[in-house]
């Protein structure tokens, strides 16, 4: 049965047709709405009153969900089945976070064993490097990382970086080349010894075009400056779930750091994949920010649907775009370390959700996944904003802030957190005509001056930005994105859409450095002419 054909479906349907009432009503008509709508877990405070939702409208969602079986669909995800169905995998970021003690058991495995060695291994290295023990083909120790990798093996690492920073080692610089732009890599290195510098090449797959291309460029800079083949293993790691392909490289698989193909990339930063980010911060900071992963987990895996913050907040984003006709969703965090956070999701669930058929390959008669995109504040607000407060799209928002800075300056924070608070005040009740009017606004302005509000919003607030923070803060965001594929029945974690474009990439290369020996449309050859005759 199509998901719109659930009795649960139609009822929000109707649902839809008599909940017209918007904010300033909803807020005006319940003395106690911010009191009753709001969640905490992990150590996150969720209000998310300022949605156009009334206690009806979650407890109809809800049905929803249980009609979809989200609780049956969570314990198969943290029990290993196979629930990615188009690569026969199972979906286990869950296990790299994992605190507890008993077994999780893929193919008659248990995976924690190896998932404890690579740790181990990671913290050793990262010891290493941090303390000078590891040193570079001429005895210098390493100063630069440079974390080559592009998708899930850079966006989780750069967010996670940045996130962190304050927790990191400064004497030791940390980048991330992912472009295939040749510009990337050259501006990264243009100022670094390559005696002190060493490269993660993080691929999953290690035959990602970007990487490996960027990598053998790495390869060549390298042997540039030190002039012995034998630089490459003191200053080349892999991380990676493709030995064979490590080793061609020419990288010494005893200085790989593996994982599994039940790691799904998007999802990959606690694996091996976090690396760069655990030579940054320290084994310890990046333990810290996986006990928040895992806090996230067992909250998410253990609540009820009424309690449970990831199923909430998929409940309600679900309620936006299917039944109001929202097509994204701005996620502004009011913090500048989490300057990279929505631009992580961006992938994580676009990747994730932007999905048209269902599991059995049927094609959906509904809105999937949204586009996602975002800026920290208060950048935002001398930006889009605008379009957010007075356009015509309805974009709910999800606003991020921390009740203690990590840099105290001044009144900065406290003007940050006035800013982010009357954003999500001004998008929820704006400002009518009328209050315009009584401010002695002149009639031809009242228009262009009045805000209609009634805009959604969801805030997530902390103490501070920690690891743990973190770590909860992006499980969070993960499980939401699973709560609605599942309700979408979805495959929430291939990605086949990204095929198409690589191969054609493949042939339109050949074309431009051989030409004549392809047969492109018309427009791509127009286009190569024109590029051509502009050389
Ligand atoms: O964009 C497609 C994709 O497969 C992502 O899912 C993945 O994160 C990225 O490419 C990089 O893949 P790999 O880690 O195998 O290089």
């Amino acid at each position: 049965m199509q998901l719109t054909d659930y009795p649960e479906w139609q009822a929000l349907v109707d649902h839809t047709q008599v909940a017209t009432d918007n904010l300033v009503t909803l807020f005006e008509n319940d003395s106690n709405r911010a009191q009753d709508m709001n969640l905490q877990a992990a150590g996150l405070f969720v209000d998310y009153s300022k949605n156009r939702i009334t206690a009806e409208t979650l407890t109809l969602l809800q049905d929803l969900a249980r009609a979809r079986n989200i609780e049956a669909a969570t314990t198969a995800m943290f029990a290993g089945e196979k629930i990615n169905t188009t690569e026969n995998r199972a979906v286990l970021h869950t296990a790299l976070r994992y605190q507890g003690s008993e077994p999780i058991v893929v193919d008659e495995q248990d995976v924690l064993p190896e998932v404890r060695d690579v740790l181990r291994r990671m913290g050793e290295f990262s010891d290493n490097i941090r303390s000078g023990s590891w040193t570079g083909y001429t005895g210098k120790p390493i100063k630069n990382i440079i974390n080559i990798g592009i998708g899930g093996s850079d966006l989780g690492p750069v967010m996670a970086y940045e996130a962190l920073k304050h927790y990191s080692d400064r004497s030791i610089s940390v980048k991330f080349v992912s472009n295939i732009d040749g510009t990337h890599f050259t501006e990264a290195v243009r100022e670094l010894d390559a005696a002190e510098t060493l490269f993660i090449v993080a691929s999953k797959t290690f035959t990602t075009d970007e990487t490996m291309t960027n990598a053998s460029s790495a390869r060549a800079w390298l042997l540039a400056a030190l002039r012995d083949e034998s630089a490459v293993a003191k200053h080349f790691v892999a991380v990676s779930t493709n030995n064979e392909k490590v080793s061609e490289f020419g990288i010494d698989t005893a200085n790989m750091f593996g994982f599994w193909d039940w790691v799904g990339g998007r999802y990959s930063l606690c694996s091996a994949i976090g690396l760069s980010v655990m030579v940054a911060i320290g084994r310890d900071n990046f333990q810290a920010m996986l006990e928040g992963f895992y806090a996230m987990d067992e909250h998410f895996r253990t609540a009820p649907i009424e309690e449970n913050l990831p199923v909430t907040l998929a409940l309600i984003s679900l309620w936006n775009l299917n039944f109001l006709g929202a097509q994204s969703e701005a996620i502004l965090p009011y913090d500048q370390y989490l300057n990279r956070f929505a631009a992580y999701f961006q992938q994580g669930n676009m990747e994730s959700n932007g999905k048209s058929v269902t599991k059995a390959g049927e094609p959906v008669s509904y809105q999937t996944g949204p586009v996602i995109w975002g800026e920290p504040g208060t950048n935002g607000q001398h930006a889009f904003y605008q379009l957010l407060h007075q356009g015509t799209l309805l974009v709910p928002c999800d606003f991020i802030g921390f009740a203690k800075p990590l840099n105290e300056l001044g009144q900065h924070h406290s003007k940050l957190t006035a800013n982010l608070l009357a954003q999500t005040k001004a998008l929820a009740f704006g400002k009518t005509a009328d209050t315009v009017r009584s401010e002695g606004v002149a009639e031809d302005l009242v228009a262009h001056k009045t805000f209609v509000g009634n805009h959604p919003s969801n805030t997530i607030i902390a103490k501070q930005l920690t690891p743990q923070t973190l770590g909860a803060l992006t499980a969070l965001y993960e499980h939401k994105i699973f709560v609605q594929g599942v309700i979408w029945d979805i495959n929430s974690f291939d990605q086949w859409g990204v095929e198409l474009g690589k191969v054609l990439a493949t042939d339109i290369f050949k074309e431009l450095t051989n030409p004549g020996t392809t047969q492109q449309d018309q427009s791509t050859n127009l286009l190569l002419s024109k590029l051509r005759e502009l050389k």
